[in-house]
């Protein structure tokens, strides 16, 4: 069990850069920001950063739009800030992840310029380009973007369409394009090179369509794209020895990493792109995968864990995610007001599951999504769909580091309105109040990363539940040959009694509790909880 392997057993904190830490006032989050709150991130104990894009771009889909795979947009700073980065985060102990867009390019990009310039040019065959059909749509099939509308744009100047998957500025690369492939790997090695420990890939199961572009057939749905099965713009063959090629370079260097955004996830699918010889892990959103509205229940919980459970056995590893920077956060989705109860419990699960945990900014501290009005939305889907839904932008607000103007989001002189509003909840919900109560959420994360990295059980072991109907409590064990531990749960607002199968064993050792009780009451077949009470145990008898 000292194996510790940085991406399996530890923490990935998400940075959506634009709203982390503003070093120079102009009201964008920037690289030297993240490097400045760098030791607020050690000492909560993570182990590795991912970055949301920072790479040149005009901001049609904010970053995920990129015009130059190989630099530092300037409103972020600089290569030479990246470097500082890196460095400062390796001296830490810190691995840093790079978000790569690689299965579309911003429409401004230099290949996308030259690409629609005529049908003979070079990098014509970039992108995918297809003639009108004799359809009355006119558009090559019947594809749809996932951001709205049909997926293919006509170009006036050539008399073609082009293929993008979510925006008309977001044009699709050709990966069956041998110089595509190289240079988008290409891009990989830059990065490599300059010190990246590992790659988040942006809807990499997107990357190859239908070589005959045939039509996606028709299925239940609301909007366009959701009413169509993705048989033949997502998830094709050629993916996997382009996988195979990726995880060679990868490999060359020591303890690198890769995880894919799995599009239209399930654990199925994570099974067949992930592996040996393929990615290292892809998300598979088990506890947030049906848009905006979730059950939270423990039997609902526990049905999801057990799927996967069945799933990721040996050289399978799962990613544990419950907010990311295009759903609404954690807190807002689980809890009513300002109450962090349930939101410790949401955490709980996150750092005492088997499975890397994904922690997204902000979800330390409970921030909530800001309330937006219309006109202050920027998330094109938002425009596109409002009122139906609200866009991304509520849970990319800036990050809440104390009670000063716009949450102290600025570390310049000069305080810039931050690029999204602050969320009004800064006076009281901000990192330094957190830092001083010692039953904050913050200190709550803390004190549970601190256990999860003391605890092999916690990190690596078999998932045991005891709770077999679950109402209110969740109830597991997590145990190796050498540890085991138990984790109760209670998602109700008043003091229950779980019932676990099989009866608790008698000699146990209380880890964590937050009931403020020395002793759990632990009685053969029964755990007494606390209401809303996170209890940790190890259990001396073990199997
Ligand atoms: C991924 C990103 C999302 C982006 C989309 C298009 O789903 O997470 O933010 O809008 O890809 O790049």
């Amino acid at each position: 069990m000292d194996d510790y392997l940085w991406w399996r057993d530890g923490i990935i904190y998400q940075i959506y850069p634009r709203s982390f830490a503003d070093s120079n006032g102009d009201g964008l989050g920037d690289l030297p920001g993240i490097t400045a709150r760098l030791d607020y991130l050690a000492e909560l104990g993570i182990d590795a950063i991912w970055l949301s894009p920072f790479y040149p771009t005009p901001d049609a889909d904010f970053g995920y739009d990129v015009s130059d795979h190989t630099a530092v947009d300037p409103r972020f700073g600089t290569l030479e800030d990246f470097d500082r980065l890196a460095a400062e985060s390796h001296r830490r102990g810190i691995r840093v992840v790079l978000d790569l867009v690689l299965n579309h390019t911003s429409d401004r990009h230099p290949w996308f310029r030259e690409s629609r310039a005529s049908r003979d040019n070079p990098k014509r065959d970039w992108y995918i380009w297809q003639p009108p059909s004799r359809s009355p749509r006119g558009g090559p099939n019947n594809w749809q973007a996932a951001f709205g509308g049909p997926a293919w744009d006509y170009d006036e100047t050539t008399g073609q369409y082009y293929l993008h998957m979510f925006l008309a500025e977001q044009p699709d690369v050709n990966w069956r394009n041998p110089e595509v492939r190289k240079a988008q790997l290409d891009v990989v090695r830059f990065w490599l090179a300059r010190g990246a420990d590992g790659f988040r890939l942006d809807v990499f199961n997107a990357y190859f369509k239908d070589a005959q572009f045939r039509n996606n057939p028709p299925k239940f749905g609301l909007r366009g794209f959701d009413r169509q099965r993705h048989l033949y713009d997502c998830d094709q063959p050629e993916m996997i020895p382009l996988l195979n090629e990726l995880r060679t370079i990868l490999d060359a260097y020591p303890e690198r990493y890769a995880v894919g955004e799995t599009f239209f996830a399930t654990p199925e699918k994570v099974l067949h792109y992930s592996g040996p010889d393929r990615l290292h892990a892809a998300f598979s959103f088990d506890f947030n995968s049906s848009g905006l509205r979730y059950p939270w229940n423990p039997a609902w919980l526990l049905k999801q864990i057990q799927r996967r459970e069945a799933l990721f056995t040996g050289e399978h590893w799962p990613t544990t995610v419950l907010s990311n920077h295009d759903i609404s956060r954690t807190a807002t989705r689980y809890t009513h007001g300002e109450q962090d109860a349930l939101a410790k419990i949401a955490m709980a699960l996150l750092l005492t599951l088997r499975g890397t945990p994904f922690l997204y900014y902000g979800e330390e501290i409970g921030m909530r999504d800001v309330p937006l009005r219309r006109g202050e939305i920027m998330d094109p889907p938002g425009k596109r769909y409002w009122p139906i839904f609200k866009g991304r932008d509520g849970c990319r607000s800036p990050m809440q580091w104390d009670d000063t103007p716009f949450a102290g989001f600025s570390l310049s002189k000069v305080q810039g309105r931050p690029w999204l509003p602050v969320h009004p909840n800064y006076h009281q919900r901000n990192v330094a109040a957190q830092n001083e109560d010692p039953d904050s959420l913050l200190n709550f994360t803390r004190k549970l990363i601190a256990l999860r990295k003391e605890c092999p059980a916690l990190r690596r072991g078999e998932f045991v539940p005891l709770t077999t109907r679950p109402r209110d409590a969740l109830v597991y064990l997590r145990r190796t040959d050498d540890q085991t531990v138990l984790v109760a749960l209670n998602f109700a607002n008043k003091t229950i009694r779980a019932a676990c199968t099989p009866p608790l064993p008698e000699d146990w050792q209380l880890l964590f509790s937050t009931s403020g009780a020395d002793l759990p009451h632990v009685n053969g077949k029964n755990i007494e909880l606390a209401p809303y009470e996170v209890c940790i145990l190890e259990v001396k008898t073990g199997r």
